[in-house]
């Protein structure tokens, strides 16, 4: 598949500045480290943070009690995460392939990651979602509010990419969040009333 491959070699290239753009974001983001310690706080058992990058958010979970590990498209960003956080486990991996048994999480996150993932693929990302979650575990999404696809040509300092960032309305993503056997918990507003705004949704694996 050309997105996926395009996808992983963007983030190969930009894995070093990608870590450097995030570094230390989230003690000026109070609304994100509230999700993540709700994550945190609610997920009784092993978590998985799908589409982990650097690692930056898998560590902040980890400081705050959480049993996670890492997977990444990118083999970069994963040797990044290994190379940063040596003490947490980080593999390369598709969300639309997830390697991991069958009920073996007790929380997802997947925070800005199924945003490359293109409409046709986002229910079997969902499904693998819902296989890997033990029933009542927690599934947390961060992604774009908008309409449309944007093709992100070049990211995080001028370096080439060629990655796809579909925006999406919450309806659509709820619709299909429920229908991979899902109830939708909450959804928090970002930024509301920009033009692309940032929202996270929660939503508990039915038991
Ligand atoms: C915008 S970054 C987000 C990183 C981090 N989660 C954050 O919010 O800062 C997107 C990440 O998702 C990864 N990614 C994209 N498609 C993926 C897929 N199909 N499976 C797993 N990871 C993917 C990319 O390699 C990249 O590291």
């Amino acid at each position: 598949m050309t997105w996926l491959a395009d996808t992983r070699t963007s983030y190969d290239t930009v894995a070093a500045s990608y870590a450097e753009f995030v570094s230390g974001a989230l003690d000026k983001q109070p609304h994100m480290r509230a999700a993540l310690a709700l994550f945190a706080a609610e997920v009784d058992g092993p978590a998985v943070d799908v589409g982990c990058g650097p690692g930056h958010f898998t560590a902040h979970l980890a400081s705050l009690g959480a049993e996670v590990s890492g997977i990444d498209l990118s083999p970069a960003m994963v040797d990044l995460a290994r190379q940063t956080h040596p003490e947490l486990r980080f593999d390369v991996g598709s969300m639309t392939d997830l390697a991991l048994p069958a009920e073996s999480v007790a929380g997802v996150l997947a925070f800005w990651s199924l945003i490359h993932v293109p409409d046709e693929s986002v229910p079997v990302a969902l499904g693998h979602f819902r296989r890997v979650l033990r029933p009542g575990g927690l599934l947390v999404i961060g992604y774009h509010v908008g309409v449309g696809t944007r093709l992100k040509t070049q990211g995080y300092g001028g370096h080439p990419m060629r990655v796809h960032v579909h925006l999406r309305q919450p309806w659509w993503l709820a619709k299909r969040v429920r229908a991979a056997g899902f109830t939708i918990e909450a959804e928090w507003a970002l930024n509301p009333g920009n033009e692309v705004s940032q929202a996270i949704l929660f939503a508990r694996a039915s038991v």
